[in-house]
């Protein structure tokens, strides 16, 4: 059954969604001046590509309403902390740990707090790591500081969680255990692949910088 914010506090959201995209737009600006840089002044570029998405207003009544909460938009500002949301896709996994360090490490931005998914699985198999992050926006004479929920997967990752999701939509929740446990192997040997593909790199990296081609 769909959940909807009433009238009134539906024109509310919609402003708060504006002022939510401006926030996410702020970071993306950054994300792509980095990945710009990494392309033109480095020789190697940990970002392999970025995408984002500001959450549905029937999503966000929908975790609202499950949170036993008021339809409002006060709320979903209280509440709901991945309204907007930018997703990195990293070559690969030690570059996850070196995205989060320039966030960290951004002017004008503030993180506020880290979720490590990668070295610390969910019993899922879902691995990523949260950065929960605010970006300041100027608007109507004065700042305010926005949160957007960065998350961080290499292309395998993103790959396994794509799937696990439709799973999970698909059973609305309720996996049966062949298939999470099916789920939970792809995710360890995704994790695998990651670290092999990552071998063969850096073994291509290291006859590259000695000047061998064979
Ligand atoms: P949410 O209420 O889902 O936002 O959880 P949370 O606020 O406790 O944050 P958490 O860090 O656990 O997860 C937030 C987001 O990470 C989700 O909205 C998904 O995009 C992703 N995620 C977390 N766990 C899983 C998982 O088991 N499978 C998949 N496919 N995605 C996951
Ligand atoms: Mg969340």
């Amino acid at each position: 059954m769909a959940v909807l914010f009433p009238p009134g506090e539906f024109r509310e959201l919609k402003k708060l969604l504006l002022i939510y995209g401006w926030g996410q737009k702020n970071l993306l600006t950054k994300l792509d001046i980095l990945n710009q840089d990494f392309q033109a002044f480095h020789s190697n570029n940990p970002i392999e590509n970025i995408r984002s998405r500001i959450k549905a207003p029937e999503s966000i009544a929908q975790k609202l309403f499950t949170q036993n909460l008021e339809l409002t938009a006060a709320n979903a500002r209280a509440h709901v902390k991945d309204i907007a949301g930018v997703r990195i896709i990293c070559t690969f996994a030690k570059d996850i740990y070196v995205l989060a360090e320039i966030l960290r490490s951004m002017p004008h931005t503030k993180v506020i707090s880290e979720k490590d998914y990668v070295s610390s699985p969910k019993p899922s198999g879902y691995r990523g790591y949260h950065v929960a992050m605010e970006m300041p926006v100027y608007y109507s004479g004065e700042v305010e500081n926005i949160p957007v929920e960065v998350q961080l997967r290499t292309a395998a990752m993103d790959f396994w969680a794509t799937l696990e999701h439709k799973v999970k939509y698909k059973y609305d929740e309720h996996i049966p255990p062949h298939l999470s446990d099916e789920l939970v192997s792809c995710a360890d040997q995704i994790a695998k692949l990651d670290d092999r593909m990552f071998i063969i790199h850096n073994t291509i990296s290291i006859l590259n910088s000695n000047g061998q081609h064979e």
